[in-house]
């Protein structure tokens, strides 16, 4: 196996600053459970940024989260705190049901947002919240993540090096025994390996599926739960989406083939990089290229 070399795979923007850079001010509606693994603890571990105030409802998760992170402002109704504060950025973080209106005020309040996936109950939903925040003119983004995966962006780099991507796969699977937030899987799940799909080859063009519904030990399934698409992407790949909710694990793999060169991605943690006439793969680790 060939070592990879840590530092040559590092982003620049992992690297250090010298000079002083402005704050963004960061505001949070919501201080629930996923907020509090990944997104509290990520962001105020960034020098430019500065958590300046959160809003919940609930008013043991508010303190609690203020106090383990510092955060001065806190508040029980949200649009006090939009009022109030002077923010950069708000992150919505909480299952999908209530989002839309607090949203549609955090942009009409002109402030850029990140949103958890799935964004909207619905597709039309969904739009409307895309049309919202183009119309504010503000910056957006939601936590579809897998695209961001280290491990991920260095093998599809490694692949264009030589020549464009030919072919990818994407699957995720579970043993899943009830939909998220009443809703398809394919919107509240099954979306992390489609998105990274289109990063990896661009939009569908064509697609050619089948969604299913399996019987599982508790029953029928209200969703779709076993997934299998053939798709043709605008770069001119094709590619391969497979999701089954009713499988013996959870599992979660990605291909890569280009010219001479095939990633195979278990993301966040390993790529083994082939290339023709060399039966050795070059390693890549996500916890060497974390910065
Ligand atoms: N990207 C990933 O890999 C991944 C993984 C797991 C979960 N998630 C996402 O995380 C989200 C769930 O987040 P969570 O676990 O923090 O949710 P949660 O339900 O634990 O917390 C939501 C919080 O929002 C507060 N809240 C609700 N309505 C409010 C309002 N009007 N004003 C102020 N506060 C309000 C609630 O009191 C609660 O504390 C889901 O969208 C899920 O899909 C993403």
């Amino acid at each position: 196996m060939t070592p990879w070399p840590t530092q040559a795979g590092r982003h620049h923007s992992g690297m250090r600053r010298r000079y002083s850079v402005k704050k963004t001010r960061v505001a949070f509606i919501g201080a629930g459970q996923f907020a509090n693994v990944f997104h509290y603890p990520t962001l105020s571990e960034m020098d430019d940024v500065e958590l300046v105030a959160i809003a919940d409802l609930n008013p043991e998760l508010l303190s609690r989260t203020a106090d383990a992170y510092g955060v001065p402002g806190r508040y029980a109704d949200y649009q006090e705190m939009l009022e109030k504060e002077t923010i950069d950025a708000v992150y919505v973080i909480m299952k999908p049901a209530p989002l839309e209106p607090i949203v549609l005020d955090v942009l009409s309040a002109g402030k850029h947002v990140f949103t958890e996936k799935p964004l909207g109950l619905t597709i039309e939903q969904t739009r409307r919240l895309a049309a919202a925040a183009h119309a504010a003119g503000v910056k957006t983004q939601v936590g579809t993540n897998r695209r961001f995966s280290r491990v991920l962006r260095t093998a599809k780099d490694l692949v264009l090096e030589r020549g464009p991507i030919s072919m990818v796969v994407g699957e995720f699977h579970k043993d899943m025994e009830s939909e998220q937030f009443d809703m398809e899987v394919m919107h509240s799940d099954a979306l992390h390996v489609l998105d990274p799909l289109r990063y990896l080859a661009g939009e569908p063009v064509s697609v050619h599926s089948h969604a299913d519904r399996w019987y599982r030990k508790t029953g029928w399934a209200h969703s779709h739960n076993v997934y299998s698409a053939f798709m043709r992407f605008d770069s001119g790949a094709t590619g391969v989406f497979l999701a089954n909710r009713q499988s013996g694990t959870r599992f979660e793999r990605f291909e890569i083939h280009g010219d001479g060169i095939v990633a195979y991605v278990h993301t966040p943690d390993i790529a083994r990089i082939f290339t023709a006439g060399n039966s050795d793969p070059l390693e890549i680790h996500g916890k060497d290229l974390a910065g």
